[in-house]
């Protein structure tokens, strides 16, 4: 061990004792409900595929025949020589689809959130930022360097208060998640946008579990509560329910205008790649097309979690497709996500600092892809580990 390292390998072990250590596994089959992880057969749900897109033929198409034309990489970043036409295509597309002004991409979720934040709010302002909101978020929030005040998990009385506290800025902005992705709640976004139209004060979203979820034919978190023009901005990723890769930023046109030339990730690092915004393009065909899987989508998930509750099990506050089977310390869940493996359906934990300390859960992730016969047999799996280990 080299002494340069030493802290590390001692941080390592540490995490190792706490049950803490996250041991990655490895798919070796293509993303759907049934794949091969470390050379195992088992159902999956685990992954962000909620629609079954990612491996989806029209998709497949789609990003081979733009391979065929376009080639593979962009080759530059987005203000330089990187914008080609599939992108405005895709930009004009999910403006059109999630009813906003205006829309522009990223290379992914985490990206749109780096680029947008630290564009609107720097030294000197403040951004008023939900408790629970993504990492992405709050690496956004801290590379702006503005105040961060963090207001009370989808309170927006806290948040009125805590903007009224404040009276020492220049900018304001708002951000919350729309789905909080670990635990499946909605954050409470009328309200919260009748409190920053109140005060004047920018209201961004990240939708990016609500993408392709929430809102008529997977819209989006706006759509599905009927707040067109009354968000200015909304955050989303194409990394899940569309099944490729990217980000969006869609809502208020100068706000879409100004990241054109101050999203940082927009002007140093390359755009978004061809096979990824082809596969993009072809999702929003599929889902403008029919609401079939959004559908199949709330009902596996209905049909699960009315199952997991009936058995006994703590599904915390969700509202969504995501399910959280609350376990508490790090390493139960760790041993319930193995023995769940053992019996065929991976899960895996999220413990800290995903979650907080104490908090710890096996996520589930429900998909259109599942058929009820997949639903059942996870079902199954989950009463006879969580019987074994005395959960239930
Ligand atoms: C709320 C939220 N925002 C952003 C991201 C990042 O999205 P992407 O995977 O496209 O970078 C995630 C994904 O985990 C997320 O849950």
């Amino acid at each position: 061990m080299s002494t340069k390292t030493a802290w590390i390998e001692q941080e390592i072990a540490g995490l190792k004792e706490q049950g803490l250590f996250t041991r990655i596994r490895t798919i070796e089959t293509a993303q759907g409900a049934h794949i091969k992880v470390d050379g195992k057969d088992v159902l999956n749900f685990c992954s962000n595929d909620y629609l079954g897109l990612a491996n989806h033929p029209r998709l497949r198409e789609a990003a081979q025949k733009a391979v065929n034309e376009y080639g593979v990489g962009p080759a530059a970043v987005r203000t330089i020589a990187g914008t080609m036409r599939l992108h405005l295509k895709l930009e004009e597309r999910l403006a059109a689809f999630k009813k906003a002004e205006a829309a522009i991409t990223f290379q992914s979720g985490f990206c749109a959130n780096l680029a947008t934040i630290p564009a609107l709010v720097g030294k000197g302002d403040v951004i008023f930022s939900d408790e629970l909101n993504h990492a992405s978020i709050i690496d956004g929030c801290r590379l702006s360097r503005a105040e961060v005040v963090r207001y009370a998990h989808n309170n927006p009385d806290d948040l009125r208060k805590k903007i009224v506290e404040t009276t020492d800025y220049n900018h304001r902005l708002i951000v919350t998640d729309g789905v909080f992705s670990m635990d499946g709640d909605i954050a409470p976004l009328p309200a919260l946008a009748e409190v920053a139209n109140e005060h004047g004060i920018i209201l961004m979203v990240d939708d990016a579990h609500g993408e392709g979820v929430l809102g008529t034919g997977g819209r989006g978190i706006v759509d599905h509560f009927d707040l067109h023009g009354q968000v200015d901005i909304e955050v989303g990723t194409m990394s899940k329910a569309f099944g490729a890769v990217g980000g969006v930023v869609a809502g208020d046109k100068t706000i879409i205008d100004w990241l054109r030339q101050r999203g940082r990730p927009f002007l140093f690092s390359s755009a978004m790649t061809i096979p990824d915004v082809a596969a993009c393009l072809e999702a929003v065909d599929i889902l403008e097309g029919s609401t079939e899987l959004v559908d199949r989508l709330w009902s596996n998930a209905e049909y699960f979690k009315r199952a997991m509750q009936a058995l006994g099990f703590d599904t915390g506050h969700t509202q969504t497709p995501i399910v959280p089977v609350m376990l508490g310390e790090a390493p139960l869940a760790q041993q319930f996500s193995k023995a769940l493996f053992e019996a065929g359906v991976f899960a895996m934990a999220i413990g800290y600092p995903t979650v907080p300390q104490g908090k710890a859960r096996i996520r589930v992730m429900n998909s259109a892809g599942h058929t009820r016969a997949d639903l059942d047999r996870a079902l199954a799996a989950f009463k006879q580990v969580g019987e074994t280990l005395g959960v239930i």
